[in-house]
């Protein structure tokens, strides 16, 4: 297992190396085709390629020595803008002599984040600079862009990638990592992360640092700080089947192994029992002993007892369903 952050040493380099955005991808390999570029506006959800993508066309139009015609600005880190304009004026007023390409890019992330009246400076900067400089704005709602600036600029839609591509991208660097992800274990990541590819590494990454074995579900959760739902659950189904010793191993589990505190537990298992396929008057007993037994607790009673009260309660309960 690698150090740095994953997140970085797995970003794109190229184009051809993004994962799915297939449309934006052959829009802009394009523009890398004819040596040009209209200005841009890239929005849509974090981690979803936009930055990766920018600068991965750098690199193809550029070749290696792209830094020299590229800068990158962010928006809500510059102190206001007469400063971006100072930046943009002293990068944009020479243009990319060494390269054959006649134009440098400047890189405006979170851009949506300016006032309206500094992005109508924004704009005016835009069209003076136009021939040596094209501006790529980014940020994550369009609504927020002046109109005119979104009229000066050919617009691309980022949505979040798909289950498929998600779980393909984590499993790949799983892979190159040489971890042992379980399939729980990418589910739960995929779960937490939905679409945004760098939560996803990230959240693999700190599941790989505490962990050295298999990585499931119960990892991610205990990185994410949460309970595991799937094993409360199964601690529920075990009791309900009438296998106290085995729920009793579950609820060990977690309040030892997983070091979970006995109110989080608690609060877990009365919204799992709520959500139970069983007659409403099961849910309503089962409701009255969760409610006692969380008094006991904030009294201070043995929390390991209590919930084994708990689960002898599911037991009895099961008995009465079943029988
Ligand atoms: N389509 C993609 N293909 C490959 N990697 C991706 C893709 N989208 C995101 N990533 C990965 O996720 C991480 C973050 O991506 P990126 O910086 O491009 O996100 P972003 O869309 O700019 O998000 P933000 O709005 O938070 O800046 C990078 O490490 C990158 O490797
Ligand atoms: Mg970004």
């Amino acid at each position: 297992m690698s150090s740095g952050m994953w997140a970085e040493k797995y970003r794109p380099k190229a184009l051809d190396e993004m994962w799915n955005q297939t449309e934006i991808v052959s829009r802009l390999k394009s523009f890398v085709k004819d040596r040009n570029l209209p200005h841009l506006l890239f929005v849509g959800p974090a981690g979803t390629g936009k930055t990766t993508s920018i600068l991965a066309l750098a690199r193809d139009l550029y070749g290696p020595a792209y830094q020299n015609y590229t800068l990158e600005l962010n928006a809500s880190d510059e102190r206001g803008i007469n400063v971006i304009r100072e930046k943009v004026k002293n990068f944009a007023r020479t243009a990319a002599i060494a390269s054959e390409v006649q134009f440098k890019i400047l890189i405006m992330d979170e851009a949506d984040s300016l006032t309206s009246a500094a992005q109508h400076a924004l704009r005016r900067t835009m069209e003076i600079y136009t021939r040596t400089c094209r501006f790529v704005l980014i940020g994550n709602y369009s609504e927020n862009i002046i109109e005119p600036i979104q009229s000066r600029c050919s617009v691309f839609r980022f949505g979040p990638l798909g289950e498929e591509d998600a779980k393909g991208w984590i499993k790949h660097i799983a892979d190159n990592e040489k971890l042992n992800l379980l399939p729980e274990g990418l589910e739960a990541i995929y779960e937490a992360s939905t679409g945004d590819l760098r939560k996803a590494t990230n959240l693999l990454q700190a599941a790989a640092a505490t962990q050295s074995g298999e990585i499931d579900d119960v990892t991610i959760y205990s990185v994410l700080g949460r309970v595991s739902p799937g094993r409360v659950r199964e601690l529920i189904n075990l009791g309900l089947k009438g296998q106290f010793m085995e729920a009793r191993e579950v609820l060990r589990g977690l309040l030892i192994d997983e070091g979970l505190a006995a109110d989080d537990i608690i609060r877990l298992i009365y919204s799992e029992v709520l959500r139970l396929n069983i007659p409403e008057r099961y849910k309503v007993r089962l409701s009255d002993t969760i409610g006692e037994i969380d008094y006991r607790l904030t009294q201070g009673a043995r929390a390991e007892i209590q919930l084994s009260t708990l689960v002898a309660k599911l037991v009895i309960i099961g008995e009465e369903i079943n029988g």
